[in-house]
């Protein structure tokens, strides 16, 4: 298939590029590089032996994006693109809106107007806020989120589910994140977080190779059973996978599913980090702080409608989530600076 692919720079976007060549698809990227570099396409390349066509641009440019279309022939669009720093789009929400919202209803628009109406959208387990169940099923309501980059990924599913349901044309395949970590086994690509990492993973691996002194963690007073949060991390290449397996709802046309991408296990941030120090042999320093505003206690998959529907559920463990990142960040201290 020929799949169009936003933010295919970035780090789940390339593991899924990479994936995709591997398979034998053809792959063209939009991508503006605002948190990426076309580096790490470079490195995709070779590790599969083959090119994805790279535009460097933006998708709140909508002449490019017909220019983009005319040129191409989709038969999918998988659509990354996107600003995603929790706290920054608390201090900076029309960014946010605009960057996400906007930049989505362009795409949507050049895919409607040059008739090649099949997306998979990157959602986030972030729109069931704090969740009425664990672990989490797609029946779960969607929740209140605790800030805009949040609110971009619920208004843009709503945005979709509307669309589909106006158009029984469009194949919408929404996939709900849970917490994706680790690198592709090679090492080769990874995360590459721009300043100090907002999220766990990226900050403990940090840590461990000498650039940050030690981890807060936020709060060991939750109810959980050592009181730290527990979230449901998930390979990168696992998630990568997903997306593969998304494909075939688009070619079923299937108009509008929506799945859960999780391991369906709940890991606290200590026992992640002692899975870590086991994984690696290394400690990592820690010490307590005060609880993350927004943050909530637990957050887990139900990951069996995947399973079911489209033969997909994760492979790796939290072993090897830890020993992939370890191997990425060791191999890239700079990561691809
Ligand atoms: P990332 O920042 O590494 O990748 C996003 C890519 O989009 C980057 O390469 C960036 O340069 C590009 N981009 C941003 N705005 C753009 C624009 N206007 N035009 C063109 N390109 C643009 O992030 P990621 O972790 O790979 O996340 C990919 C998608 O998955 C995002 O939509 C994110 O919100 C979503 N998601 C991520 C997580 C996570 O924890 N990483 C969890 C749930 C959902
Ligand atoms: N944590 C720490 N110290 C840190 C960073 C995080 O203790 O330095 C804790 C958090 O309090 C939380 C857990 O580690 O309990 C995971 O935090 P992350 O920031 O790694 O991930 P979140 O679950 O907060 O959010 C992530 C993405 C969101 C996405 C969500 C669900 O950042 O964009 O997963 O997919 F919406």
């Amino acid at each position: 298939m020929n799949i169009f692919v936003t933010g295919g720079a970035g780090y789940i976007g390339s593991h899924t590029v990479l994936q995709l060549l591997r398979e034998g698809h053809d792959v063209v990227v939009l991508d503006n590089l605002s948190n990426s570099s076309k580096e790490s396409l470079e490195r995709v390349a070779r590790l599969a032996n083959k090119e994805a066509k790279l535009y460097i641009g933006d998708i709140l440019d909508k002449e490019l994006l017909d220019k983009i279309c005319s040129e191409n022939h989709f038969d999918c669009c998988i659509h990354f693109a996107g600003l995603k720093a929790v706290g920054e789009s608390v201090a900076k929400p029309w960014e946010y809106y605009n960057n996400n919202i906007t930049g989505t209803l362009n795409l949507l628009s050049a895919l409607r107007d040059h008739d090649m109406k099949n997306i998979i959208f990157s959602s986030s387990a972030t729109v069931y806020g704090d969740p009425e169940t664990i672990p989490i099923t797609e029946q779960c309501p969607k929740g209140v989120c605790t800030n805009p980059y949040g609110w971009t990924k619920s208004m843009i599913e709503q945005i979709l589910m509307d669309m589909a349901k106006a158009d029984s044309e469009w194949n919408i395949v929404i996939l709900r994140y849970f917490n994706p970590i680790g690198a592709d086994e090679s090492g080769i690509i990874g995360e590459n977080p721009r300043g100090i990492p907002n999220n766990l993973m990226p900050y403990v691996t940090q840590v461990a190779v000498g650039r940050l002194e030690k981890l807060g963690v936020f709060g060991n007073d939750y109810d959980t059973p050592d009181g730290t949060g527990v979230r449901d991390y998930i390979h990168v290449s696992d998630l990568a996978d997903g997306h593969i397996k998304a494909l075939k709802k688009i070619t079923d046309n299937a108009g509008l599913c929506v799945y859960n991408l999780g391991t369906g296990k709940g890991v606290s941030v200590l026992e992640l980090v002692k899975s870590f120090e086991k994984a690696n042999g290394i400690t990592i320093p820690y010490e307590i702080k005060a609880r993350r505003p927004g943050d909530i206690a637990v957050c887990y998959a139900d990951a069996s409608k995947a399973k079911e529907e489209l033969g997909w559920e994760a492979k790796r463990d939290i072993v090897d989530m830890c020993r992939d990142s370890w191997n990425w960040q060791s191999k890239n201290p700079e990561g691809y600076a």
